[in-house]
């Protein structure tokens, strides 16, 4: 498929999707959307790549919702389009995703960054929930994942008030991983992106599926959950690998097997 509204690019078991309407701060309409739904479904089937890393520019990530594309639509019209349903594709997706911000995350483009599963920002970027000033409400997870990462206050807070926060306050808050100078924040991106290409897919993706299994389940299913998908690591060749060049003093290969 050839894309428009983002690119893709590929090196050493890794790729990167870059939103590519810079003119609206890469504002998140509905092609942006498809286009970056099956980029991400057709790398996560590609067995070059082990992560992704989704990107913006310096001055924008994702400054939300494409606005003007939903202001005069009816609730009707925003049902048909049924536009969560993309979101919820990308929540299914099983290699890890890695955002790299600089400047603004506001409504839909601070959840996307809230879907990824790594976060590292650079010392512009500006996060925020900003939906409450234009007369609604997150609508992409924002009142649910965000509550979690950052507890119930700080989000009311957030979502009440519709104010941008630093990076500083995001890393803080327990929202992002790392913040760094806004030179490095998408070589920083890269290095997690590599390190993670270097360790046994399938460990990689049933650990990823764990963890996100934490948010909708009891304690004791999730334990459970972990406990059968690391029993199932034994039927892996990587874990007969590692095991055995831990005992042998050697550095283990790898088959995604
Ligand atoms: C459509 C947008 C946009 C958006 C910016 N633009 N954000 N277009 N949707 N979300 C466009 C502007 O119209 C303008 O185009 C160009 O990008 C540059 O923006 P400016 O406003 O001139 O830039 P600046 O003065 O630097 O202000 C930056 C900003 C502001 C503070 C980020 O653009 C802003 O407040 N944007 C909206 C942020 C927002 O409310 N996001 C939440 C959306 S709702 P023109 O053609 O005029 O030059 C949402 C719901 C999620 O996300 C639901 C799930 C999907």
């Amino acid at each position: 498929m050839n894309y428009t509204t983002i690119s893709v690019t590929k090196e050493n078991l890794y790729a990167t999707i870059q939103f590519q309407r810079t003119e609206v701060l890469n504002a998140l309409n509905m092609q942006l959307m498809q286009e970056l739904v099956d980029a991400l479904e057709t790398l996560d089937k590609d067995d070059e790549v082990r992560a992704i890393i989704l990107t913006g520019n310096e001055k924008a990530f994702a400054a939300g919702a494409d606005i003007k594309e939903m202001a005069e639509a009816s609730a009707m019209d925003m049902l048909n389009r049924d536009q969560f349903a993309r979101w919820d594709k990308i929540r299914k997706i099983k290699k890890p995703i890695i955002a790299a911000v600089s400047g603004f995350a506001l409504g839909g483009g601070c959840e996307l960054v809230m879907t990824c599963d790594i976060v590292v920002a650079s010392e512009t970027a500006k996060f925020g929930q900003p939906e409450i000033n234009i007369g609604v409400m997150p609508g992409a997870g924002g009142t649910q994942r965000l509550t979690r990462a950052v507890g119930k206050v700080k989000a009311m807070e957030i979502v009440l008030t519709g104010k941008i926060f630093s990076a500083q306050e995001a890393l803080q808050w327990g929202l992002i991983n790392k913040v760094v100078p806004v030179e490095y924040y998408l070589k920083e991106a890269k290095n997690i992106a590599k390190e993670i290409a270097s360790k046994p897919p399938i460990a990689v993706r049933l650990a990823k599926e764990a963890i996100l299994k934490s948010f909708d389940t009891t304690i004791e299913s999730g334990l459970e959950f972990e406990r059968k998908n690391f029993y199932l690591l034994f039927a892996s060749d990587d874990q007969k690998e590692g095991m055995k060049a831990f005992v042998e003093k050697r550095k283990a290969e790898w088959k995604g097997k």
